[in-house]
């Protein structure tokens, strides 16, 4: 039997890469199609790449008529709150617009089936301890606001054009494969624990930005969700939509909160480094906690997070970061 075909844009990113390798090993054919404007090439373990952008109309046509893919695993974007704030222009074109050529190219060659990496950015500022799916959106950066347009724009095809979809909002993504497979090269950062491993790799100082939050020790709180539950998810919530289709939105993370401080502790305990930090100001836009209930992905999905503990998120970590 000829084993179904996932495209997976972004699959030489962080997350993309995981789940490339995870499809495999469960029987799924890859493509992986990746600019490498930040993947990595070496990452893409499994399956077959295809060098080019989403925004290529060309080249997207040419993909869905010469390989029969099912379904679509959407990780390409710029992830950058900070930079999508400077640049929105940027933002808005490569997670927007070129999201939307990769749909109507999808809907031209009736491909129905799309998983859509989502964001707790979607969110802004919470409004309650754990955020669940059915919390209003209002974004505070454009980062946010692009993925919750996507959110918008599937759900107006699912409506018009019968996409069936699902929207996986993650929290803060962390961890490596735990075998230590895929490998983290070095690139420009925006998430805590690269960071945190960055400072001991190149000898330098970790500024935490801001000790006066209403959090545990003043430093923000975050939810810590490990690349492997996230790839797990995708595959539970794409085999879902095999078999029942429809329209649907996922918040993943653990539910629990660790502070930048509890992560520069713990990091130091799993690597046996000290970390040098200093005290910067607050940056605007975040919030002092941000926390998932990922109650519906449990149920509807099944999904249960194989990896919720800090120290084995750190410690894997670092061992991508061996190479
Ligand atoms: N890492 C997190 O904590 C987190 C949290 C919430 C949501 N997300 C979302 O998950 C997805 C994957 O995130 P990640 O952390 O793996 O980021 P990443 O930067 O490692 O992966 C993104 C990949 O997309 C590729 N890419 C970007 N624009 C492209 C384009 N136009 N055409 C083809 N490829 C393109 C990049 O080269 C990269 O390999 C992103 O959509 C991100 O917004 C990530």
């Amino acid at each position: 039997m000829e084993k179904d075909k996932i495209l997976i844009t972004g699959g030489a990113g962080f997350i993309g890469s995981q789940v490339n390798l995870n499809l495999n090993e469960r029987g799924y054919d890859t493509i992986v199609l990746d600019d490498l404007s930040s993947g990595n090439h070496k990452t893409v373990i499994r399956g077959k790449l295809i060098q080019g952008s989403i925004a290529n109309n060309d080249l997207l046509n040419s993909i869905f008529k010469k390989e029969s893919i099912k379904a679509v695993m959407h990780f390409a974007a710029f992830t950058h709150v900070g930079e999508s704030v400077s640049s929105p222009s940027k933002y808005y074109h490569n997670n927007v617009c070129a999201t939307l050529n990769l749909l109507d190219a999808m809907a031209n060659h009736q491909i129905n089936y799309f998983i859509f990496s989502s964001s707790a950015a979607v969110y802004g500022i919470p409004t309650q301890d754990k955020l669940v799916e059915t919390n209003p959106c209002l974004p505070i950066n454009p980062y946010g606001q692009t993925k919750r347009m996507v959110e918008n724009i599937l759900h107006d095809y699912h409506i018009a054009y019968g996409l069936n979809y699902t929207s996986l909002r993650y929290f803060n993504a962390a961890g490596g494969d735990p075998r230590g497979l895929i490998k983290s090269f070095k690139r420009k950062e925006g998430n805590l624990i690269p960071l945190v491993l960055n400072s001991i790799l190149d000898s330098t100082t970790l500024t935490i930005n801001g000790t006066d939050y209403p959090t545990k020790d003043g430093t923000c709180v975050r939810d810590y969700v490990h690349v492997a539950d996230l790839s797990e998810a995708h595959i539970l919530a794409m085999e879902k939509l095999f078999k029942k289709g429809g329209e649907s939105c996922y918040n993943l993370g653990n539910g629990q909160g660790f502070s930048i401080r509890e992560v520069i502790h713990t990091t130091e305990k799993v690597t046996g480094h000290k970390i040098i930090t200093v005290e910067g100001a607050r940056r605007p836009g975040d919030p002092p906690t941000l926390l998932a209930d990922a109650t519906k992905a449990q149920q509807e999905l099944g999904w249960t997070p194989r990896y919720p503990d800090l120290p084995t998120i750190i410690e894997h970590a670092w061992k991508a970061r061996q190479y």
